[in-house]
C-alpha cells in the first residue's frame, strides 16, 4: 500500500557554511526518503533555512549588509552544498517566508485562544550602547564560581556550573562590551507547565514516536516538571513582529519547526496538493523529523505540545540521531577537521562520504566518528574492491564477444540474491535507519558474488575454446548481481546508481515484488569507469587546506546547544568574540615599515621575498601575497609588519616577521598602507 510520507531535516541557520557534522543528517534522511520513493510511496522531503534572531541580524550588521541580503547569499551557497551531495530535497525554502509568518501567527492565535499564552514582565541584561536586550550568550563576565574571566552568560567553560546571566561578576555585553544594565519587559509565554501540556506529553512520549533513548530522557525532563517557554523577544530583532504586540517579535525557535509547515505549504502551492491532508489531527499522512539529540527538547516537547493545543497533527516521529567526530574527536579547525562540505566537494567524491556515513549509521542517538584513515580503506574496499569490480571484470566480454547482449541466467548462482530480495531484510534495515546493517548484507551478497566469479573465472574461459555458451552466462549472471547491487545501493549511491543504468540499460531502478534476471537478449551499453579508489594523498590535502588557507572559510553555523535552556538556541557567539584586552593588543608590536626590496622566490607558488626597512634595521619577510603583486609594484611603498613575531624556519629561508593584509571570499590579499606622514620604525598602536 503507498504510504503519504513528509519528512523534514533540521533547518540550518542562515549565517554559516554547511559542514560534515550537519551532513550526517541531511545523508541520512535524503537515503531514507530516496529508499520510500523507491519502495513506491508519496514520501516529500522539505527544509529551508533557518532565517531569524540575533546573530544572523549582528551578522549582517558586521557584513554591512541588510538580513534579507545576508539570507539570499546564503541560501544559494547552502543550495549548492546540498547539491553537490545529492541532498534531494523536494523543497528547501526560507523561514523568512509569508507561509512560515502565516503559520506562526495562525499556532500563536490558537494557543492564545486555548488559554496557553500568558504575557509577564520580566527583568533582563540590556545593552545601553546598543540599545537592545542581551540573549544569554551575548553576556559575558567573570564565572560566579571559579572565577575564571570571559564566561558565557548561561555556563561556565572553564568549570561547567550553569547559573543566571545575572550571576556572573563584573558582566559585559559582547556585542558592544558595555556594561549592560537590567530591565523589565513584556515577555510572551508558551504554558508548557500547564497540566493539558504535561498530560498530552505523558501520553506521547514513547516509542514510535521517538526512540526508548529519547523517551528515557524526555522523561525525565517531564517529571522533573516543565516550566513556561519565554516564546518573544524585544525590538531590534530579525524575525516576525508578533499581532497586536507591537516591538515583540516571535523568538527564532518559535518560527524555525513551523519552517517545516512553511516550506510544505509553498510546495503544495507549486505542485497542487493539499496541505490540511497531511497536517490535520486526524490525518493518515506520516510525519517524521530527523534531527541532532541537542534539539530533542524544541522537537519532542515544545513542538508536539504546541501543535497538539493548536488543531493540528503531531509528528509520527523524531528521529534523533548523535554527533559527528573526526578521528576520534571534535571536528577542529587547527587540525583540519573542520571540513566544510565546499571544501569536501573541491577534493573528493560526495559518494564515499555517503556510502561512508552510511555504513556508520544504525538508527541510534549514538555518535558517529568519521576516521580519515578507515574513510579511504572502506570505501576502496567495499565499493572499488568489491562492488564496481564485479561489472568491470565481466562487462568488457559481453561488448567484445557477444555483441552486447545478454545470455542466460545461472539460477543456481542467483539463489542467495533471491533469498535476500525475498526475505526482505535490506528493505527492512533502511526502514528502520539501520543503514550500517543493510550495508553489511549488502557486502555480503557482493562477497557471493565475487566468489562466484572467482570460481568461474571468465578470464579463462576466455581464452578456451569451445566454451563461449559457458562464458556468456557467467559475465550475464554477474551483470544480474550487480543490478541486484545496484538497487540496493541506490539510496546511498544515487549518481553511481544512474550511471549504471544507463550501462545496464535498464529504467530506474525500483523496489519491486518480484525478483527476475536481466533477460536473455536484453542489449547493454559499454561499460564505462563507475569510480575511482580513494587515494589518500586526496584527504590530505584536504585537510591540510583546511588548516592552512589564507582566508578561513566562513564561520561554522552557529553551535546548537543543550536541551530546555531554550535561550541557548540563541547560542551564536557574537561575532567580535572572544574580546582580547588592551593588554593583549599592545603584546603585538606593529610598525611602519618601507619595502626595500621584493623579489620571486624560486619554487614557491605563493610567496614573496620582501626585505623590509625598520629605520633602524632590516628585516626578511616571505608574504603570501604572489598572487596579487608584482614584485617590482611593491618597492618602495610602506606598509604594516607585526615586528615581534618569533622568526619561523621556512623551506625557502627565515621568516622575520609578517606583513598585514586583508582578504575574504571578496578579494585580496590586500596590503595595509599607512597615512602620508608615517616613517619607517614608527609604532602602531
Ligand atoms: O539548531 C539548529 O541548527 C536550528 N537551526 C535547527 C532548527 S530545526 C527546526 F526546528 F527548524
Ligand atoms: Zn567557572
Amino acid at each position: 500500500m503507498s504510504r503519504k510520507i513528509l519528512v523534514t531535516s533540521a533547518l540550518p541557520y542562515a549565517n554559516g557554511a554547511i559542514h560534515l557534522g550537519h551532513l550526517v543528517e541531511y545523508i541520512q534522511t535524503d537515503i531514507w526518503v530516496r529508499f520510500q520513493k523507491m519502495c513506491g510511496h508519496q514520501c516529500l522531503y522539505c527544509c529551508a533555512d533557518d532565517t531569524h534572531g540575533t546573530p544572523i541580524m549582528l551578522r549582517a550588521e558586521k557584513e554591512g549588509i541588510t538580513p534579507e541580503q545576508l539570507i539570499d547569499r546564503v541560501w544559494h551557497e547552502h543550495k549548492r552544498d546540498f547539491d553537490g551531495f545529492h541532498v534531494d530535497f523536494d523543497n528547501f525554502y526560507s523561514t523568512n517566508s509569508i507561509e512560515t509568518r502565516h503559520y506562526s501567527d495562525t499556532l500563536y492565535t490558537r494557543l492564545k485562544e486555548a488559554g496557553l499564552i500568558e504575557i509577564r514582565s520580566i527583568e533582563q541584561f540590556y545593552d545601553p550602547v546598543k540599545e537592545m536586550f542581551l540573549p544569554d550568550r551575548f553576556i559575558k563576565g567573570e564565572c560566579p564560581k571559579c572565577h575564571a574571566r570571559d564566561q558565557y552568560g548561561d555556563n561556565c567553560e572553564a568549570c561547567g556550573a550553569a547559573y543566571q546571566p545575572t550571576d556572573l561578576i563584573e558582566p559585559y555585553s559582547a556585542v558592544s562590551g558595555a556594561k549592560p544594565v537590567k530591565k523589565s519587559s513584556d515577555h510572551h509565554f508558551f504554558k508548557l507547565s500547564d497540566p493539558r501540556c504535561a498530560g498530552f506529553l505523558e501520553g506521547w512520549i514513547a516509542p514510535p514516536h521517538v526512540q526508548a533513548e529519547a523517551a528515557n530522557k524526555l522523561k525525565e525532563w517531564l517529571h522533573s516538571g516543565l516550566s513556561d517557554w519565554d516564546i518573544s523577544r524585544d525590538a531590534p530583532y530579525f524575525g516576525f513582529e508578533i499581532p497586536n504586540a507591537p516591538g515583540k517579535y516571535y523568538y527564532v525557535w518559535l518560527d524555525a519547526p513551523i519552517g517545516y509547515m512553511g516550506s510544505f505549504q509553498n510546495y503544495c502551492d507549486n505542485h497542487g496538493l493539499n496541505f490540511d491532508e497531511f497536517w490535520k489531527p486526524d490525518s493518515e499522512a506520516e510525519l517524521y523529523h530527523f534531527i541532532g539529540k541537542d534539539i530533542l527538547y524544541f522537537h519532542a516537547l515544545f513542538w508536539p505540545a504546541e501543535l497538539a493545543h493548536a488543531g493540528f497533527r503531531t509528528p509520527t516521529g523524531v528521529f534523533c540521531h548523535g554527533f559527528l567526530t573526526v578521528n576520534g574527536t571534535k571536528m577542529s579547525k587547527s587540525r583540519g577537521t573542520f571540513i566544510t562540505a565546499e571544501s569536501y566537494l573541491n577534493h573528493l567524491n560526495p559518494e564515499w562520504l555517503r556510502y561512508y556515513y552510511a555504513a556508520k549509521l544504525n538508527g541510534s542517538m549514538e555518535d558517529i566518528d568519521l576516521n580519515l584513515e578507515d574513510f579511504a580503506a572502506r570505501v576502496n574496499s567495499d565499493l572499488v574492491g568489491k562492488y564496481v569490480n564485479i561489472a568491470s571484470r565481466c562487462a568488457g566480454f559481453i561488448s567484445k564477444r557477444f555483441g552486447g547482449k545478454l545470455g542466460a541466467c545461472d539460477s543456481i548462482a542467483t539463489e542467495e540474491f533471491v533469498a535476500a530480495f525475498t526475505n526482505g531484510e535490506i528493505a527492512k534495515s533502511y526502514e528502520e535507519r539501520d543503514y550500517g546493517r543493510a550495508l553489511r548484507e549488502i557486502m555480503r551478497l557482493a562477497d557471493v558474488a565475487n566468489l562466484y566469479i572467482a570460481e568461474k573465472k571468465p578470464w579463462e574461459m576466455a581464452k578456451q575454446e569451445g566454451r563461449e555458451a559457458e562464458l556468456h552466462e557467467v559475465c550475464s549472471t554477474a551483470l544480474t548481481l550487480f543490478r541486484d547491487l545496484t538497487l540496493y545501493l541506490k539510496p546511498v549511491l544515487p549518481k553511481l546508481a544512474e550511471q549504471v543504468e544507463v550501462f545496464l540499460n535498464i529504467p530506474p531502478l525500483a523496489w519491486t515484488n518480484a525478483w527476475a534476471p536481466l533477460p536473455t537478449g536484453h542489449a547493454i551499453n559499454d561499460y564505462q569507469h563507475l569510480m575511482t579508489r580513494i587515494d589518500p594523498k586526496q584527504i590530505e590535502i584536504m585537510v591540510e587546506e583546511n588548516k592552512q588557507s589564507l582566508a578561513p572559510p566562513p564561520e561554522p553555523a552557529p553551535a546548537r546547544h543543550a536541551e530546555h535552556q531554550q535561550a541557548k538556541a540563541e547560542a551564536a557567539a557574537s561575532p567580535w568574540e572572544p574580546f582580547i584586552s588592551i593588554d593583549d593588543f599592545t603584546q603585538v608590536d606593529l610598525r611602519v615599515v618601507r619595502i626595500a626590496n621584493a623579489e620571486h622566490v624560486e619554487g614557491a607558488d605563493k610567496l614573496l621575498k620582501l626585505t623590509l626597512d625598520l629605520g633602524d634595521a632590516t628585516r626578511t619577510v616571505f608574504a603570501g601575497i604572489k598572487a596579487a603583486y608584482a614584485p617590482e609594484t611593491l618597492v618602495g611603498r610602506l606598509t604594516v609588519m607585526v615586528a615581534n613575531l618569533a622568526p619561523r624556519k621556512m623551506k625557502f629561508g627565515l621568516s622575520e616577521g609578517m606583513v598585514l593584509a586583508a582578504s575574504d571570499e571578496r578579494g585580496g590579499p590586500f596590503l595595509l598602507s599607512p597615512d602620508s606622514g608615517a616613517q619607517p620604525g614608527m609604532r602602531i598602536k
